[in-house]
């Protein structure tokens, strides 16, 4: 898989690809970010991104042409299944968007700024506009580093089976069950014997019925169909 990030402030995005599991997937081309800076688009000396909107108001828009040199560079080499836009306006994120960008071969990610960007951007360039909360960040950046993590980590190969991701919270619309780990015994405080039982149909309805529980209590809004 192919991810390019087009930002103004690529900075922000360098650490979440520089450690762990995503680093890891890097490394063993499972996939290829590549950030591109939007002020090399840019045809004036002040390199300049934003204008003010028209109509007046408060707050800077991100102007068309600079996203529009770079998303028609990038569509010129090779085809994209979606040109994503991150904006608190969006469709929110969850694990089954998540599934289902994992399966792309190049997505193109635009991180927005200021106000956000000029209309036209998202009319005639954007196919897919992501929220991750109903909350204002400064930019999209987190939020596209957070869609990253969610979809690198589905890809096939990046996570060992030891860590599948078929086990993750959200996959059957559940949260994962509760887990523990050596010692058996901690200041009196003990592991539920059936996880040291060796009985593994045991362990297995153990785990359904707590995460089922887990839900009930923390989430009820996920088993609405139930
Ligand atoms: N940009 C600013 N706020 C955002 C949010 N909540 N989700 C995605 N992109 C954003």
């Amino acid at each position: 898989m192919r991810i390019d990030i087009i930002t103004v402030v690529p900075d922000i995005l360098k650490s979440p690809f520089e450690a762990s599991i995503l680093q890891r997937a890097i490394k063993k081309g499972l996939v290829e970010i590549h950030l591109h800076n939007l002020r090399d688009y840019t045809t004036d000396n002040y390199k300049t991104v934003d204008d003010y909107q028209f109509g007046g108001g408060a707050g800077m828009v991100m102007m068309i042409e600079p996203i529009d040199k770079c998303i028609s560079e990038l569509k010129s080499e090779r085809e994209y299944q979606e040109v994503i836009y991150m904006t608190p306006d969006g469709e929110r994120l969850q694990q089954k968007m998540a599934n289902r960008l994992s399966l792309h071969e190049n997505i193109i990610i635009l991180c927005g700024h200021y106000k956000g960007v000029d209309q036209r951007v998202r009319d005639q360039f954007v196919t897919k506009e992501i929220s991750i909360g109903d909350y204002v960040l400064s930019g999209g950046e987190l939020g596209a580093a957070l869609l990253c993590d969610a979809v690198i980590r589905l890809i096939p190969g990046v996570l060992g089976n030891e860590t599948s991701a078929l086990t993750d919270s959200f996959q059957d619309d559940l949260l994962a069950p509760p887990v523990y780990t050596r010692p058996a015994e901690y200041k009196g405080w003990e592991v539920p014997k059936v996880l040291t039982s060796g009985n593994f149909p045991k362990i297995e309805a153990w785990r359904e019925e707590q995460a089922l529980e887990r839900t009930r209590k923390l989430r009820p809004d996920l088993l609405k169909d139930e």
